[in-house]
């Protein structure tokens, strides 16, 4: 089976790392796929968020790093994928979520939503909290793979903090 593993992955952390390690041993092929949204703001460009997918997943042979700009379930329809995958962490995400696989599930009735649980270790871990955190100066490395600490931390080195997080 085909999956779909979307986000904004602004940028990639342990957590998304694990469902995406995770989900490559249920489906038999997983694309992980950058979204760009015109309508939000990103701290990396297109091309800087998925180097840093690439850079972190080399071991995992049965994926297919791609990007979108449009809406996920006509990329889902181009591309016959059979699952949508998602992390749920907790209760507070499920509202969202439930929306967006409904909604999804109406646009395209043979396409599944299937949600992957967090492992608690990850389960309060976003890339907001990750750039927050690093933007004051905080130890990020057990959150976010090294290549993705080197970036950041060279992002904000170089824009002497003025960067928008
Ligand atoms: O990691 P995120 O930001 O929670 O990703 C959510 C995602 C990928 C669904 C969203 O950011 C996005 O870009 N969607 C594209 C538009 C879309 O399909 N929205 C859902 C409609 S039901």
């Amino acid at each position: 089976m085909r999956a779909i593993y979307p986000g904004s992955f602004d940028p990639i952390t342990l957590g998304h790392l694990d469902i995406i390690e995770r989900a490559s041993k249920i489906f038999s092929e997983v694309y992980v796929v950058v979204m760009e949204n015109k309508r939000k703001k990103y701290t990396f460009s297109l091309n800087e968020r998925i180097t840093m997918i690439k850079e972190c997943t080399n071991h995992i042979k049965n994926i297919k790093i791609d990007s979108f700009k449009g809406l996920l379930i006509d990329y889902v329809k181009h591309n016959n994928i059979d699952v949508i995958i998602r992390g749920l962490r907790a209760v507070t995400d499920f509202e969202y979520e439930l929306q967006m696989a409904m909604a999804n599930k109406e646009m395209c009735s043979n396409v599944d939503t299937v949600f992957l649980m967090t492992d608690k270790k990850f389960s309060f871990l976003s890339s907001s909290l990750v750039k927050e955190v690093a933007y004051f100066g905080g130890d990020i490395s057990r959150w976010v793979p090294k290549n993705v600490e080197k970036r950041l931390l060279t992002l904000l080195e170089e824009s002497k903090g003025g960067v928008d997080i």
